[in-house]
Order: C-alpha cells, then sequence, then structure tokens
C-alpha cells in the first residue's frame, strides 16, 4: 500500500512543505485565540507554559508527526493503518487516525464560525463604521453582531465554501502561493499594530502582563490550555502534519523543517499578544479576559483612531480571514483524502459532504453566542464545549499516544531509518523528549486538568 509517492501528490519541494505546514500552523490560533486565553489566564505564567509545551511536547511531537505521514503516505486513518499491520500490531492503534480526524472536522465547525467574524468585519473597516470609535462603541458593534445569527450564518456559509473549494483543486497551487506572498504581509501588519500599541497604548503593561511570571494566576485548567493550546496552534494531534508529512519530499530533513515552522508561529502569536494587550490596558473598558471577542473589540479600536487606519484595518483582516483559510483547508483534508482513499468518492463529493457537515455543526456555535447562550453542557456553552472537547481534550490524547506509538512502540530501527537524514545528536535528543519528557507531560497536565476542571 505505501508507496515513495501517495496517491494524492506530493509537494514540490521541502520548501512547498514548510509553507503548507506554516500555512495550516499560522491560523486563528496565533492571532485570535493565543491572546485571549492568555488574558483568561492572567498573562505571564500561562504564557510561560505555553512556550515550555510548544518546545517540549509540541515540537517533538510535530516531528513523529511528519515522520509517521511521510513513512505511510496516506490520509492519517490509512497511514495508521498500513504501520500498524506493517509492525503486526494492535487494530486500536488506528485510533490516533480517526480521532484526529474527527478532531479536525470538529475545529472546522467552529473555525468557521470565528473566520467569518473577520471576514464580516473586512467591510465594516472599510465603510467606516469603526472612525474614532471608543472603545464601548467597538464593543457595543461586535455584541450586535453575535445577536445577529443570520449574518454569523452568512459569512460562515462563504468561508466553508472558500475552503472547499481550494480543497477540491488540491492544495499546492493555490494556497501554497498566497501563504506565501500574503503571510510576510500579515506579519508587517501586525507589527505596525505593535508600533501603534507602542506609541498610542499602554505598551509597558501589556509587555509585563504577557512576560512577568505571575504563578498565582496560573491553575491546572490554565496549564491544560496552555498545553492544548500548544497542539491547536501547530496543528497537532488531528492528522493535518500527518496529511502534509504524507505529501513530503523523501529526503528533507524534517528536524530542521520543525523548528522553522514552531518559531514562525510563535512568533506571530507572541507578536499578535504584543499588539492587542497595549490597547487593551489603554482603555479601561476592554477587560484583558474577555474571551473570544477580545481581537474583535480591541484591534478596531487602535485602527479606527490611526491614521490611515480604516484601509489598514480591512487589509487586516483580509489577511487574518487568509491565514485562517489556509488553516481550514488542513481541517478538512485528512478526511477528505479517507474518503477518497477508501470509500471511492470523488473529491468533489467528499468536500461537499464534509463541508455540509461541518456547517451543521457550526451552527450550534453560531447559536451558543446568542439564542443558545445559557444553554450549558458541563458548564460550557456550545462553542466554548467544541472547543474544549477539542483542543484540551482530543489533541492531547492524540498527541500523548503518537508520543508512545513512535517512542515505545515502532521498531527502533524503523523509526532511525526514517529519520536517517538527522544527525545522531538530534535523533537522540528527540528520542528522549518523545519516549519520557513529552508523554509524561501530557499525561501528568491532562489528568489535572481534566480533574480540577471538573471537580
Ligand atoms: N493551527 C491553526 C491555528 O492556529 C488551527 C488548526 C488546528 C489547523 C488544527 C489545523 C489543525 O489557527
Amino acid at each position: 500500500m505505501n508507496s515513495k509517492r501517495g496517491i494524492h501528490g506530493a509537494w514540490s519541494s521541502r520548501w512547498t512543505f514548510i509553507l503548507a505546514a506554516t500555512g495550516s500552523a499560522v491560523g486563528l490560533g496565533n492571532i485570535w485565540k493565543f491572546p485571549y486565553i492568555a488574558g483568561e489566564n492572567g498573562g505571564g505564567a500561562f504564557v510561560l507554559v505555553y512556550l515550555l509545551c510548544i518546545l517540549m511536547v509540541g515540537m517533538p511531537i510535530m516531528m513523529a508527526e511528519v515522520m509517521l505521514g511521510r513513512c505511510g503516505r496516506h490520509s492519517p486513518i490509512n497511514t495508521m493503518r498500513y504501520l500498524t499491520e506493517k509492525a503486526g500490531l494492535h487494530g486500536a492503534w488506528n485510533a490516533i487516525g480517526w480521532l484526529g480526524v474527527v478532531a479536525g472536522l470538529m475545529i472546522l465547525s467552529y473555525y468557521a464560525v470565528i473566520a467569518g467574524w473577520a471576514l464580516h468585519y473586512i467591510g465594516h473597516m472599510a465603510s467606516g463604521t469603526f472612525q474614532g470609535v471608543s472603545a464601548e462603541k467597538a464593543d457595543s458593534i461586535f455584541n450586535t453582531l453575535l445577536a445577529d445569527r443570520n449574518t454569523l450564518i452568512f459569512w460562515q456559509t462563504i468561508f466553508l465554501l472558500l475552503t472547499v473549494t481550494v480543497v477540491i483543486g488540491g492544495v499546492t497551487k493555490g494556497l501554497g502561493v498566497a501563504v506565501r506572498v500574503l503571510m510576510p504581509q500579515l506579519f508587517v501588519l501586525l507589527v505596525l499594530l505593535l508600533v501603534f500599541g507602542y506609541q498610542q497604548g499602554d505598551f509597558a503593561r501589556g509587555f509585563s502582563f504577557l512576560f512577568s511570571f505571575n504563578y498565582k494566576a496560573l491553575t491546572w485548567e490554565g496549564v491544560l490550555e496552555a498545553l492544548g493550546h500548544a497542539f491547536f496552534t501547530l496543528s497537532l494531534g488531528m492528522g493535518a502534519i500527518m496529511a502534509y508529512g504524507a505529501y513530503m519530499p523523501e529526503h528533507a530533513r524534517i528536524g530542521r523543517t520543525v523548528v522553522a515552522v514552531g518559531f514562525l508561529d510563535t512568533l506571530i502569536a507572541l507578536v499578535a499578544g504584543l499588539a492587542i494587550f497595549p490597547i487593551v490596558f489603554a482603555n479601561p473598558t476592554i477587560e484583558p479576559g474577555s474571551g473570544p471577542g477580545l481581537m474583535f473589540v480591541s484591534l478596531p479600536v487602535a485602527f479606527g483612531n490611526m491614521p490611515g487606519g480604516l484601509l489598514f484595518g480591512s487589509v487586516f483582516f483580509v489577511l487574518v480571514t487568509l491565514a485562517a483559510w489556509s488553516s481550514a483547508i488542513s481541517l478538512i483534508e485528512p478526511a477528505v483524502a479517507y474518503l477518497v482513499e477508501s470509500r471511492n468518492f470523488h473529491r468533489i463529493t467528499a468536500n461537499l459532504l464534509l463541508g455540509l457537515l461541518a456547517w451543521v455543526v457550526g451552527l450550534g456555535s453560531v447559536l451558543s453566542f446568542n439564542v443558545w447562550s445559557e444553554s450549558l453542557i458541563a458548564g460550557f456553552n456550545f462553542f466554548e464545549f467544541m472547543d474544549f472537547l477539542t483542543s484540551s481534550v482530543m489533541l492531547p490524547l492524540t498527541g500523548l499516544f503518537i508520543a508512545i506509538f513512535v517512542g515505545w512502540i515502532m521498531r527502533p530501527q524503523s523509526v532511525r531509518d526514517e529519520l536517517s537524514d538527522e544527525s545522531d545528536r538530534v535523533f537522540w535528543l528527540w528520542r528522549i523528549i518523545v519516549r519520557y519528557v513529552s508523554p509524561l507531560a501530557v499525561l501528568v497536565v491532562f489528568v489535572m486538568g481534566i480533574y480540577k476542571t471538573f471537580s
């Protein structure tokens, strides 16, 4: 079943892989989610734990996922099936593939709703709604949007259509190119916002909020959230990176590639945080812990009050949409690849079916911002529940199984062969981390985090 090239094609070079993986990794997680969960968890200590998770758990597991994908050359489900059969292992290990694919679709369902907000804000910015706006006004504009289900559904639908259109066409040409051209611009705009925050906001307070270690603000729930977010932001634990690894050229050093992707992803998250918090602290009406609306309230205040801000603002939301778009395609691709390989689906039918599924489930998230906002599941509204279940439960668990599979179950020689381009030093360091550090860290954080969340 496995061959040097899978049926879905391959990236033209290691660079295209880096671009695609970075496109998958950099998304709403960096610009929208990281700042607001850092805000909800009191800042500094959370950020430190998050960085540790990226380094000790995220990047090593990313290396494992790329390796597995390149070894199996199929969708995550069939890659795992191939690897377990080849090694004569129990079929239960296939759960890694299944859990991941299901988590991807669940994430896509709410991801499209949030990306829809960004789409909506493009026109809002351009038409001058935020001209000279105060923080209260920006907040009330945002709340009006949340109350309006039809508008939310409209933009959610547009975003999902954009996503399936690209995935129908295959990934390399469309998004690969867009990501290469546009990501640098997103970064430049974020730096511009950073400069605005530095000049007009309370930069010192924003900075110390993000980087001073206030351990009292940290809880086990927060640590679990940091771990889950490390998986989320690097697109791990759900097959995206495994699927992308399956399209990777034979001889490309995985270690360096992973470090490049992890570095870019972290840099963008930190710059987004440093752009957002100075503005938050300069406006007493915006709370750092105000949740998912943080970016949609604080940034319009900045844009609305800087020269040329309306233009920059709408360009900014275009770029956020693009970043979300290049992530969303990797959320759906593993499931599409599976339906095409194993269920004889045409790529178009597979995309439309899965897109529809994500749309229907996404309606739950749309409603959780208005009519269902009081309907709680285990203390979470529907959107929060989907987010918790995927980021804090499914991704870390899949990641744990991957670390155990690669570190303890696969034959060490096969692993070494797959990573034959790495130096001995890199390989052994990675192996020790994947065998001991990552699984233990995930296990402890997961058990404590879940226990505290529900006790
Ligand atoms: N990494 C993306 C982000 O930070 C989200 C994502 C998660 C994409 C999982 C693919 C897989 O926005």
